[in-house]
């Protein structure tokens, strides 16, 4: 049946804000971002499809064999598993920003240390190496072999030994304080 709108009382249109969605500030490689899009987006996405930073790679739904790491306050965390509601007031560094952290233009000994050691076959995975073994050797200046492969890492292209290798180079030459 038709509704007489014509009768019905008069009342004021409800004015309902709109809900507004506070920012989360963070910094990524040295830069300030606010993000106000989804909570919910993983910090992988927000990087890859929002900053267009494409070095962190995706290494699966649950992130395994770490190729999705980058540094969360000096913690190496997978991209794909932080919602960007984890991340306020955090500091973000992804592989992109290895090079400028050390604040002189050059590439990071690591980074120096897998080219010098071709410890890189097709790279899909060479970003999450070059994340692991930082936090690595920010906390252990001289790691064993077993230290190493206690990394979560995984290569399909079987560059565990040269990785290695790399890793123990860029040790030595941070330890003298030079280039790998
Ligand atoms: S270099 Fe290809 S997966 Fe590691």
């Amino acid at each position: 049946m038709a509704q007489d709108h014509a009768a019905l009382p008069a009342k004021p249109t409800e004015i309902t804000p709109t809900p507004v969605r506070a920012g989360i500030d963070l910094q990524i490689n040295g830069e300030r971002y606010r993000h106000t899009g989804d909570p919910a987006m993983p910090l992988l996405w927000y990087l890859r499809d929002v900053l267009q930073l494409d070095g962190t790679k995706y290494g699966g739904e649950h992130g395994d064999g770490g190729a999705d790491l980058v540094l969360v306050n000096g913690k190496a965390t997978s991209a794909i598993n932080t919602p960007m509601s984890k991340l306020a007031g955090k500091q973000v560094i992804t592989v992109e920003g290895l090079a400028d952290a050390r604040g002189n233009g050059n590439l990071h000994p690591l980074q120096q240390a897998f080219i010098d050691e071709d410890a890189i076959g097709c790279g899909y995975c060479t970003p999450g190496w070059l994340i692991a073994s930082m936090e690595l050797l920010n906390r252990n200046k001289d790691p064993s072999d077993n230290d190493i492969d206690g990394l979560p890492n995984l290569c399909r292209c079987g560059c565990q030994t040269r990785v290695r290798q790399a890793i123990k180079r860029a040790a030595a030459a941070m330890k003298q304080g030079t280039k790998a």
